[in-house]
């Protein structure tokens, strides 16, 4: 490619780094929360409608799960999140009231096409995309669209193009919470705020890597990750596991830390790390007996946690400290070590990052 790859070794590295910039290019201004950026339709649509559905692929598809968890807490809209392949081609019950949201960096998916198509042939034409590239063919088939401003994404596991989409929906979530009457000029002020100073918190969280790259040659030893996160956290798990499997090609699951005794405890043993994402939320004290679960089978854990959450590390438990917990923005800040730790992975095992076997960047057929 002709973009010039600088300090860095791989592209993915580089667009890791390049988060913070990407980030404020597209909260760009973007003084306060207003509809009119989604479109000249959007105050009347986001009015209108009583349900959120997200259609999604890979990466975008956990961005749309992320959104859901703050679609219903922030603007009491309810959402569903489908994976468009199977959205497409599933009998679902149509309805006119909702908002058909597609996300998608390339705005090329075929299967997301196909069931933004198939959307609109049920009658349901409130459409809108979140997408990176203007000109394509997502954006010219949606009423209302925002872009991420990731700039080019070369590496085919997404990473910028990810966290973008995640402030996009997060300001779509403020626009439709605004229209519905839900969202105090105080909380408008406050997250606003928060959304503003992300960059710099992201560059505070990427200053680990090198702690982060010291766990990776224990991670390319082994066959096997487990993810766990909960609420707004677990699709950031998922998209961890994702990370990793694509690019070094370990088996990684993410789950739903309260699940895991319904499961993945049985696969639990010294040669399974499980990575944990701890943010000093409400939901700590529940994660921390999760954690201890882990433990009690020889689990080796890898914790990331926010300052204040009292976790230390100790045999078999290995921690690196976050920042302060960031409140409704925080999955966008605990996604970034899960990113570097995949890319120091693949890097150990000298796997082609950038091009993964067998994978494409854009998936244009079916
Ligand atoms: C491919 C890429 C992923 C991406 C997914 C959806 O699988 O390798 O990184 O998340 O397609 O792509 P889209 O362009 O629709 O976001």
């Amino acid at each position: 490619s002709g973009i010039a790859l600088g300090p860095y070794t791989h592209y993915m590295q580089k667009e890791i780094f390049e988060q913070p910039q990407a980030l404020s290019d597209t909260l760009e201004g973007v003084q306060f929360v207003t509809s009119a950026i989604f479109g000249h339709e959007a105050k009347e649509i986001f009015q209108q409608i009583k349900r959120v559905l997200i259609i999604a692929c890979g990466t975008s598809y956990y961005a749309g799960l992320v959104a859901k968890y703050w679609l219903e807490a922030l603007a009491k809209v309810p959402c569903d999140v489908e994976i468009a392949s199977e959205y497409r081609y599933r009998e679902s019950v149509p309805d006119k009231d909702t908002l058909v949201l597609t996300i998608s960096q390339s705005g090329e998916t075929a299967d997301t096409l196909a069931a933004l198509e198939h959307a609109k042939s049920l009658g349901m034409d409130k459409t809108m995309t979140i997408c990176n590239v203007a000109t394509s063919a997502m954006v010219k088939q949606t009423r209302l669209h925002y872009i991420t401003r990731a700039g080019v994404e070369i590496g085919v596991a997404s990473t910028k193009a990810f966290t973008t989409q995640l402030a996009s929906l997060f300001l779509m979530t403020l626009a439709i919470a605004k229209e519905k009457g839900r969202l105090s000029a105080e909380a408008e002020e406050k997250l606003m705020a928060d959304m503003r100073h992300l960059p710099q918190a992201m560059h505070v969280v990427l200053e680990k890597e090198n702690e982060i790259k010291e766990w990776a040659s224990f991670f390319a030893s082994k066959n096997n990750a487990l993810f766990l996160g909960r609420g707004v956290h677990y699709p950031i798990a998922l998209e961890g596991a994702l990370k990793l499997k694509e690019i070094s090609y370990l088996h990684a699951e993410g789950y739903p830390a309260g699940e895991l005794k319904h499961g993945p405890l049985a696969l639990v043993d010294a040669e399974m790390p499980v990575v944990t994402v701890a943010p000093n939320d409400e939901l700590l004290e529940k994660l921390k007996s999760n954690m201890q679960e882990v433990r009690a089978r020889k689990g080796e854990l890898f914790v990331f946690c926010d300052q204040g959450t009292n976790i230390e590390s100790a045999p078999g438990i290995h921690v690196i400290k976050m920042p302060e917990n960031y409140g409704h923005l925080s999955p966008i800040l605990h996604v970034l070590p899960l990113q570097l730790l995949a890319y120091h992975t693949a890097v150990a095992k000298g796997t082609d990052v950038d091009k993964p076997r067998n994978l494409a960047k854009s998936v244009t057929t079916e």
